[in-house]
């Protein structure tokens, strides 16, 4: 069974790690370079409490982390955020992503958050299909946006309104 929680800097590693897993073997982040820890304490302190990070576990053990991020640093989008996920590879498939992504959603809502924005590589079809199902719309593809792994890729862009 799988539980969240908030994050804290104890976390950042676990974050770090996962991370960098999903930066050198997939495309659904488009860094091309493992992050630091020192990076990604930065990244966590740059959320305030209408952005709140979840670190999910099965039996005592991070096996992925969901953040709601600043979308822009413009005053006007002060409601809203983009949603990031990530689950350990060797957990992915079992349930974990439903769980981070239904309980982050439901934290954005708690925090007053208006809309939840959502850049996903259209291959992935996974993050599409979990998007959808807690009520993400289409909005459009950004076509040729990204180069990774030889490949020029599409972005799907997603949202959200509470
Ligand atoms: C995307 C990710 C977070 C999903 O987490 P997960 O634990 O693997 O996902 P879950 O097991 O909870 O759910 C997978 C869902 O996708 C569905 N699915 C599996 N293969 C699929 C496919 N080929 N096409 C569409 N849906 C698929 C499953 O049936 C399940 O849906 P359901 O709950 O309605 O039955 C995880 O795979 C991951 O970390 N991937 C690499 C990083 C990434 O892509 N992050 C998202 C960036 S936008």
């Amino acid at each position: 069974m799988f539980t969240t929680r908030a994050a804290t800097v104890e976390d950042i590693k676990a974050i770090t790690d996962i991370y960098n897993e999903a930066v050198l073997t997939t495309d659904a982040t488009f860094d091309l370079e493992p992050k630091t820890e020192e990076e990604q304490r930065a990244w966590l302190d740059s959320h305030d409490s209408m952005h709140p990070v979840l670190m999910a576990e099965q039996d005592g053990a991070v096996i992925g982390w969901a953040s709601l991020s600043e979308w822009s640093s413009r005053f006007a989008y002060v409601a809203t955020a983009e949603i990031s996920l990530y689950v350990k590879e060797e957990f992915r498939g079992k349930g974990a992503g439903r769980k981070l992504m239904e309980d982050i959603m439901r934290e954005g809502e708690r925090v007053g958050l208006h809309t939840v924005l959502a850049r996903i590589v259209t291959g992935n079809a996974v993050s599409i299909h979990l998007h959808e199902s807690v009520g993400f719309e289409r909005v459009g593809i950004m076509r040729e946006v990204g180069e990774k792994f030889g490949r020029t890729l599409d972005v799907l862009l997603m949202q959200r309104i509470y």
